[in-house]
């Protein structure tokens, strides 16, 4: 099932031993492995992501503290990011790559749910790729909201201090930010609620006596991070109403 897209010519390539990695890449199967991979090891990043700011009902000396111990291990830091985008990138390309890439890949893949919607069949990768893209959507204006901010890169004209859980309360007190902030929470988790069977499947590990269990848990981890990003959007702000951001 050679999809052609990802042939390297030999060169730095070879000199880096990357082949291997090139043609995993050129196969369908292949890029569906990596898509699973990636995808698994984003779904660690949100959990670690979810308890540090479950951090928010706890208070701010409990989220400032957090955070600034986040921020003095900057070595970790860089290592982590860097990890984190290199994996949101080929994440996002072989979304491309195995939706657009090869029609005829196309009618051979995987995925076996379908939906009908007036007669015409919309396959499971397509839902996928939607709610992925929402996704991509949202954590770009947080990224600007939240982390380039942290940085001194203020793109959307909130006044920012060194108060961490001062800014995350003020982003999150402007109505139109919480409700994309909801919204971007429920839409992740269905982008979850499919992806994370999905992705064991990807990987081989669909077992027939085991995939259940994989849904039911794929769902349920689903769940549990959209209500637990979406209640910390919701309810942290009215908890927490009358806090004034200090500058330290
Ligand atoms: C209520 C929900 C959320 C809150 C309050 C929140 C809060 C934050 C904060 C404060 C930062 C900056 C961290 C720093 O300065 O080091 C951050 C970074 C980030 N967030 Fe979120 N986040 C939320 C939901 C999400 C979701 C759902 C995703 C992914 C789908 C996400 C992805 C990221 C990424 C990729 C970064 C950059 C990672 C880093 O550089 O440390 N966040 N978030």
């Amino acid at each position: 099932m050679e999809t052609g897209s990802a042939r390297p010519k030999a060169g730095l390539i070879d000199w880096i031993g990357l082949r291997w990695f090139f043609l995993l890449l050129s196969s369908s199967i292949g890029q569906k492995f990596v898509m699973g991979v990636t995808g698994l090891l984003l779904c660690g990043f949100l959990v670690a992501h979810l308890a540090g700011n479950l951090l928010l009902f706890a208070g701010a000396k409990w989220f400032n503290d957090y955070a600034h111990k986040l921020h003095e291990q900057w070595e970790f830091l860089i290592v982590a990011e860097t990890g984190l985008f290199v994996l949101f990138l080929a994440h996002i390309y072989l979304a491309f790559a195995t939706t657009f890439g090869n029609a005829k890949a196309r009618e051979e893949q995987y995925a076996v749910k379908q939906t009908k919607i007036k007669g015409r069949v919309i396959g499971a990768n397509s839902w996928m790729f939607a709610s992925g893209a929402v996704v991509l959507g949202f954590v770009l204006l947080h990224l600007t909201d939240l982390r380039l901010a942290a940085d001194g890169i203020n793109l959307r004209g909130f006044k920012y201090t060194d108060d961490a859980f001062g800014n995350t309360l003020m982003v999150l007190k402007n109505p139109i930010s919480r409700a994309v902030y909801v919204i971007g929470s429920i839409v992740l988790g269905i982008h979850l609620s499919h992806g994370f069977a999905s992705a064991f499947q990807s990987l081989g590990l669909n077992h027939p006596k085991y995939m259940p269990l994989i849904k039911i848990g794929g769902k349920v981890f689903a769940v549990v991070i959209a209500v637990g990003f979406a209640s910390i959007a919701l309810f942290a702000p009215e908890i927490w109403r009358g806090y004034v951001p200090v500058s330290h």
